[in-house]
């Protein structure tokens, strides 16, 4: 018998190299020592140097992505109303449009850039709807930034993004996260730029970062030595000092990163070039993608689930899927009837789709290795 030798592929691993180790302790020492944890000169420098890298006035550190796309989403004040979102997203995108106190929309998918289809976005628009969030997937800049922008000015809707997957990726040369009202991040320990946990809010709104800035502390005003006023309700959604060392950090390699993530990409799509059955989706002229994760399409007849089991089981592969089940079908929207039907593309499309990883460790015999491992699985009688 032969044995099979693999080699573990996770889909996400946050690079730290000695020296990145070795300075983040020396500012964790600093901070535990100044006894200052949070709000302190750490959090105000990464969002200095977040903004400044992003290209909006302000940056507004908080605990995570979820806690932007909430405090954006109250501050543009859709209570009552209704927010168009990509049913193929994460569930922190409608879900913090429930805690706003609005209804999410799920629009259907664009079949080439897996982001926001714009025609069936233009149908779902009502008399309630007052923001459109645009979500850039999968390290893609949303290609259709242009047809959005138009629909919002025309109609007197708000436009938001979120960048989670996207940090530093651009469209029309301009980095997502300046291109609306705000742009959410996440940091959360499989992004780009990974603290663990973790989130900032980008605009060049001053009555957005005040209001942001008051409700991650409780919706407390006056600041550092005065007596605290609440005028307005906020939550506990503060960045810790040790979180915004470990941001300014990665931060600083961010670039590097995406151009690691470019390279990998490079190596998948030469492969991939060669093989009957897997296809990529098309490239975007104004658009660029930093490559959270590289999107794949199989061939119809493949079963595509499967082929993930199988990569993950028999070749530990961290293949993924983004998003195995679409937001409306998601048991929690079922349930307030959503249903089937309502975005058929993605329905359809979705099922084909397979993400392979990008992670900074990958080598090119790490690429070799998933599609070799990949065209073995999808070339057996019954994959
Ligand atoms: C598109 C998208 N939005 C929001 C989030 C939520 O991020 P966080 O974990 O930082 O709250 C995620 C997390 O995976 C995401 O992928």
């Amino acid at each position: 018998m032969t044995t099979r030798v693999t080699k573990k592929i996770p889909s996400a691993a946050p690079f730290f190299d000695q020296d990145d180790i070795d300075k983040i302790l020396q500012d964790t020492k600093q901070i535990l020592e100044s006894k200052k944890l949070v709000l302190g000169s750490f959090t105000k420098k990464f969002e200095d140097q977040f903004g400044n890298y992003i290209g909006t006035k302000y940056a507004i550190a908080v605990n995570s992505a979820t806690s932007a796309l909430e405090i954006v989403l109250k501050y543009l004040d859709v209570k009552n109303s209704e927010v168009i979102v990509p049913t193929n997203t994460f569930i922190a995108c409608p879900n913090t449009v429930l805690y706003a106190g609005g209804t999410p929309v799920f629009a259907d998918m664009n079949p080439d850039s897996f982001c926001m289809e714009v025609e069936d976005l233009k149908r779902k628009i009502t008399p309630k709807t007052k923001a459109i969030m645009a979500v850039h997937l999968a390290g893609l800049a949303e290609p259709a930034m242009d047809e959005l922008r138009e629909i919002c000015d025309k109609k007197g809707i708000q436009l938001m993004e979120d960048c989670s997957h996207a940090h530093g990726a651009t469209f029309r040369g301009k980095k997502v996260g300046t291109l609306s009202s705000a742009g959410c991040f996440s940091f959360f320990a499989t992004k780009i730029l990974p603290t663990g946990t973790g989130g900032m809010i980008t605009t060049d709104d001053s009555d957005l970062k005040n209001f942001a800035e008051a409700y991650r502390h409780q919706g407390g005003l006056g600041g550092e030595g005065q007596i605290e006023i609440f005028n307005q309700f906020g939550y506990d959604s503060m960045m810790s000092e040790i979180t915004a060392a470990v941001g300014i950090n990665q931060l600083l390699k961010l670039d590097e990163q995406i151009k690691i993530r470019r390279k990998i990409a490079g190596m998948y799509e030469k492969r991939i070039s060669e093989v009957d059955k897997i296809k990529l989706p098309p490239k975007f002229e104004n658009s660029t993608n930093v490559y959270w994760k590289l999107i794949t399409i199989l061939d119809d007849k493949i079963d595509r689930d499967q082929v993930r089991l199988t990569l993950r089981k028999e070749f530990t592969i961290d293949g993924g899927i983004l998003y195995p089940v679409l937001c409306h079908l998601q048991p929690l929207y079922a349930k307030m009837g959503h249903k089937q039907g309502q975005c058929p593309i993605a329905e359809r499309v979705m099922k084909h789709q397979l993400t392979l990883p990008i992670n900074p460790y990958m080598t090119e015999e790490d690429v070799d290795y998933v599609i070799d491992s990949l065209t073995d699985i999808i070339t057996r009688e019954n994959p």
